[in-house]
Parts: C-alpha cells; structure tokens; sequence
C-alpha cells in the first residue's frame, strides 16, 4: 500500500463524518489519540473541536510538514507502529481509529484492540472501522484484517455501543479504483 499517495490524495478532505459524529458523545475533551492518522485531517479537527491534547499516531511522518504547523502545546505526532506503541493506561477521552486498524496484522489485532481498550479511561469513546470478510481485500495474505459482523461485535463486545453500520458497496478508493467495501462503522463507550 502506497500510503505516501494516499496521504496527497485525501490531504484536503473534511474530517470523517463518523469522527464527527463522535465527538459531541465525549464527556470530557483533555486527551485523544488519532490512530493512522494519515493526512491529519482528524487531528485538525479534533484541536479545532478544543482537545487539550491530540496524539496523532501513524508509522510513516506522511504528514510531518501538516504537523509542523500544529501547536506542539496542544499536538504531538508519534511515529510508530501501533502493534508496538507503548500505550498508556486509562488515558484517553477518546481514541479514533479512521480507515487504521484493518491494517493491523491480523495476529497482531486483538492485541492492539485490548490496548486500545485499556489505554481509555471510563466511559471513554471509541470509533472507527472493522473490514467484513466480503471487503475486496481480503485474499489470502493481505497481511490485513475481517471480521464477520458477529465477529466484529464480539470485538466490541466488553463496551456499550453507540452507533454500529455494516456498509456493502462499490465504490472508488482514494486512488479513483473501484473497489467491492464491506465495511463495519462504529462508536462505542467503554
Ligand atoms: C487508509 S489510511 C487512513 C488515514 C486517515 N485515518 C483517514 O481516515 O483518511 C491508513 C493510515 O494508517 C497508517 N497505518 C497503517 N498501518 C499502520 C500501523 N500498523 N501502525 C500505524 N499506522 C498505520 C498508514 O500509514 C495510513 O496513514
């Protein structure tokens, strides 16, 4: 995956709707993590929606020059994977995952999903997206990772869940291809 031209590509969308969605649902705005954060167009919006502090994490700086413009009081940007962040416990008010985690190794996956789980405090928010197994890329080796919906929902299982959508389309990728998604959307409150 060239996430460099993924990065060019959505540079100048608006915040995903579903983080939109999302953010009226967090009690309290101090910390937030923004999980493959890509163009750092979440991130923007998250520190324009008054965080204190945004934790943009990616393994590529695809968007260094967009960080550098940030205010470091308010934003820091980790390069690293997220199968091997150190994340911190009962830390943040909400952790955004937009369009990431299917691309976490899939032997890697319920391990960062209990990181993820441990590292929010209580009734902290959690949004992003699973790929179902009829996603298009789901052919042996993609080194990705689908989930039936019932396994997406056991996923999620140990929090409240606001908001779940199972999404089946064609439609283009960033790139202009187009592409059979199947796609679960979700919010959820630990
Ligand atoms: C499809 S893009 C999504 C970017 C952005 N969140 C959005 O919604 O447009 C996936 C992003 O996750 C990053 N990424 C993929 N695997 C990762 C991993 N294991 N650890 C950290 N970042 C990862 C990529 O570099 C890329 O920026």
């Amino acid at each position: 995956m060239a996430w460099k031209d993924y990065v060019e590509q959505t540079k100048a969308n608006p915040p995903r709707q579903l983080l939109v969605q999302a953010v009226p649902l967090v009690i309290e705005k101090s910390r937030a993590l923004d999980i493959g954060a890509g163009a750092l167009n979440e991130s923007r919006y998250l520190l324009s929606q008054g965080f204190e502090q945004v934790l943009a994490l990616d393994f590529e700086p695809h968007a260094q020059a967009v960080a550098d413009t940030l205010p470091s009081e308010h934003f820091s940007y980790v390069i690293r994977d997220v199968a091997k962040y150190a994340f911190p416990s009962q830390e943040f008010d909400l952790v955004n995952a937009q369009y990431a985690l299917p691309f976490v190794k899939p032997q890697e996956f319920n391990r960062v999903l209990q990181n993820i789980y441990d590292s929010l405090k209580p009734k902290g928010i959690f949004t992003g997206q699973f790929f179902g197994d009829r996603d298009a890329w789901n052919v042996e080796h993609s080194g990705m990772t689908f989930h039936t919906k019932a396994e997406a929902m056991e996923v999620l299982s140990n929090c409240e869940v606001l908001y779940f959508t199972e999404e089946e389309a064609e439609k283009p990728t960033a790139a202009g291809a187009s592409k059979h998604w199947h796609v679960f959307h979700f919010i959820v409150r630990k």
